[in-house]
């Protein structure tokens, strides 16, 4: 189904190296090497290490193994010259300039080269019923993984210390792996929107910006609380509700047939009206899926249209150098009505 969605020419082929495109058009392969596309031919084009992978991964999928003298660059001239393809679709966007020439040099002359165009990921957009079972598993776990720590968070714990028994948690609740290195930022470090975890350690009237996810069936999960270790300050209580009724008009405001770039404006307009100008200084949302940053993007940039079956984050922040900061972030499924949240802890200022 999703080869016919390619919408192929009897002449041409799809060589596709995006390991998350790979993923996504196998169904499942998540090794090295090529995937070649065409009406005749589906292959993984690999080394020993996935050949036995591959068939496990991908079994609708003929597996050919790179040996001395046959790299996957002759491969792909290899499979074309059997299936006749002389027309053939590469990421424009993944390949280097270098890697690319030695594509074309191995399948010779006669060839034409055209953009994919992001065609895959145009796919992916769009989540299938088992896409967003495996999201909506992996939510459930970083969302429960979120309250089983809770508990756990005092004064002179760190952020590494915070940061290792979450991810520790998020195992043990059954995710894969993290879907991207756990964010745990506390007191001043708060302004930082992509914080490293650090040696700091927590302190009465922090505020703790926890952003996590894991990965369930290759697909991710995203969510951001924020909470406080003590009564915070009057300037960080006021940010938090800021934050929160953002987040509240962004999920409001989700649906499908918005244009991505109002629905950010809306949010952003209301921080900036509270006396945020300029502390709100990232998108909005993103798409979520095999990767964890994928498109559409609520943004000032995005002028896509917001469609059911998208999985989009809702993630407003304020940010105050030298104080701290705030962000609340969903996981969302867009849906014909509007949306569902993902990642059901609670978004109510937490006081530990
Ligand atoms: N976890 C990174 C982000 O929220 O975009
Ligand atoms: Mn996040
Ligand atoms: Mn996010």
């Amino acid at each position: 189904m999703l080869i016919q969605a390619l919408d192929l020419a009897a002449d041409a082929a799809v060589v596709v190296h995006n390991p998350s495109n790979m993923f996504y058009l196998s169904s499942g392969y998540t090794g090295e090497g090529v995937v070649y596309i065409s009406r005749k031919t589906q292959a993984i084009i690999t080394d020993f290490r996935y050949t036995e992978q591959a068939g496990q991964q991908a079994p609708a999928f003929r597996c050919v193994m790179t040996e001395k003298g046959m790299n996957h660059d002759q491969w792909v001239q290899k499979l074309a010259q059997e299936d006749g393809a002389t027309v053939f679709y590469y990421e424009d966007d993944y390949l280097t300039v270098k890697a690319f020439q030695a594509l074309r040099d191995a399948v010779g002359d006669g060839a034409t080269w055209l953009p994919l165009a992001q065609k895959p990921e145009k796919l992916r957009e769009i989540k299938s019923e088992e896409e967003i079972r495996c999201i909506r598993e992996a939510c459930r776990i970083t969302s429960a993984a979120f309250l089983k720590v809770l508990p756990e968070i005092r004064e002179g714990m760190t952020e590494k210390e915070l940061t290792i028994r979450f991810n520790y948690l998020q195992l043990q609740l059954g995710a894969q792996g993290n879907s991207f290195s756990t964010i745990c930022a506390s007191g001043e470090n708060g302004s930082l929107p992509h914080a490293i975890p650090s040696d700091r350690k927590f302190r009465k009237g922090d505020m703790i910006t926890l952003d996590v996810g894991c990965k369930v069936g290759g697909y991710c999960s995203d969510m951001t609380r924020t909470v406080a270790l003590g009564e915070p300050s009057a300037e960080m209580r006021k940010v938090y509700d800021t934050v929160l009724e953002a987040q509240r008009l962004g999920r409001e405001a989700l649906a499908p047939g918005k244009s991505c770039y109002e629905i950010d404006k809306q949010v952003r307009d209301y921080i900036d009206g509270q006396g945020y100008v300029g502390r709100f200084g990232h998108g909005l949302g993103h798409g979520v899926g095999i990767d964890i940053h994928e498109n559409p993007r609520l943004s000032m940039t995005c002028h896509d249209t917001v469609q059911a079956g998208h999985v989009l984050t809702v993630e407003p922040g304020i940010y105050l150098p030298g104080v701290g900061g705030v962000r609340i972030e969903d996981t969302c499924l867009v849906t014909p009505e509007g949306n569902e949240p993902l990642t059901p802890a609670t978004k109510e200022l937490i006081i530990l």
